[in-house]
């Protein structure tokens, strides 16, 4: 059986787009792998996180996973900070990455913006933790949306090299599972960035606890241009923001573009809008439900992400041993 596994930050309530991108896939790939998920809160700090929120956003984002239907008992639900083995990992692959590598990284252009020489070291070697993270369990297919697929390129030029440095057969090859017909979820007020949890306008994104009411009033007001629904994909050129309704549909109705146009082309946005939002409110709305019932718990959603640290350090600690053994530490 392969092993998957996969992170998320808690830097914000989870989006539309980590749901399309990411959870929704996450789930059917319980029934036959190996899963392990992760929320990542090393990889939050990169950027700024307010303290007094950090564990409590830590705390809603395992239960909004939970929500989706990630499976605790059967599968690994966990909080990376409490297995250490991940830092350990992503110091020896500071040491392995090259710093040509982490120039070329887009992520880290976008997120760090204009004012490079403020940013965190570490949001620059963030791809490095993201590479210890899967390879500390040995894990070969990583479902994510269609950001990241530059970082798993390079976890696995880090494997690779790795393996040849030290002469072993080591880490395995990662294989990236980008699923489904919005893999890459855009701002719903601008088509041409992505939607994200942390950007500044929440009328750009919907979060998975958004109430029936503010879905319906952010995809009303969501931008789009004059011209009806095209008839198929082809017409979806040029027009971003189209091709983002249109996407996130087929997502929610299993279908593809040529599905949701064949059905729906030749309409306005109007009434195209009003049909999706039926859609978000029914898939979202109970998710945020069970969100709020799990959230009545606390302690139980905590212990969740502890009993699942320590189920991973099982898998982590003995691969990251021999990764230290193989680098020529001397063994504990
Ligand atoms: P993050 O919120 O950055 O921790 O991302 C968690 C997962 O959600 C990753 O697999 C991302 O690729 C995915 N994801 C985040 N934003 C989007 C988006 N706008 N569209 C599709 N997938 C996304
Ligand atoms: N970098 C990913 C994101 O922001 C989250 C992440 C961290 C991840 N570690 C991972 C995803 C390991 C897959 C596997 O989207």
């Amino acid at each position: 059986m392969q092993r998957i596994f996969s992170g998320i930050q808690p830097s914000g309530i989870p989006t539309l787009g980590n749901y399309l991108g990411a959870i929704r896939n996450w789930v059917p790939l319980q029934a036959d792998h190996e899963c392990i998920y992760c929320v990542v809160d090393l990889h939050a700090i990169t950027q700024w996180q307010e303290p007094s929120l950090l564990a409590r956003q830590t705390r809603e984002l395992a239960a909004s996973l939970m929500a989706c239907g990630i499976d605790p008992v059967g599968q690994i639900l966990f909080l990376q900070s409490l297995v250490p083995e991940h830092a350990e990992l992503a110091w020896i692959f500071n040491c392995v990455a090259r710093l040509g590598w982490l120039n070329r990284m887009t992520q880290f252009k976008d997120k760090a913006g204009k004012d490079r020489e403020n940013a965190s070291a570490g949001l620059y070697v963030y791809p490095n933790l993201m590479a210890a993270d899967i390879l500390a369990y040995h894990a070969t297919r990583v479902p994510v949306g269609d950001d990241q697929r530059q970082h798993l390129e390079l976890a696995n030029d880090i494997a690779q090299k790795f393996n040849h440095d030290f002469g072993a057969d080591f880490f395995p090859a990662i294989e990236p599972l980008i699923l489904g017909p919005a893999a890459r979820v855009m701002s719903l007020r601008d088509g041409t960035k992505k939607m994200s949890k942390s950007d500044t306008s929440d009328q750009s994104r919907i979060n998975l606890n958004d109430s029936a009411a503010a879905i319906a009033q952010k995809i009303r007001r969501a931008r789009t241009d004059p011209e009806p629904l095209p008839g198929e994909p082809a017409g979806l050129e040029g027009r971003p923001e189209a091709r983002n309704l249109v996407g996130i549909y087929a997502a929610l109705a299993d279908t593809d573009e040529a599905g949701v146009l064949s059905q729906h082309g030749g309409k306005g946005f109007a009434a195209f809008k009003e049909d999706l939002a039926g859609l978000l409110i029914a898939t979202i709305g109970p998710i945020a439900a069970e969100t709020g019932r799990l959230l009545a718990d606390p302690a139980h959603v905590d212990g969740v992400l502890r009993g699942g640290a320590e189920r991973a350090k099982r898998i982590a600690g003995p691969i990251v041993a021999e990764a230290k053994r193989l680098v020529g530490f001397l063994a504990a």
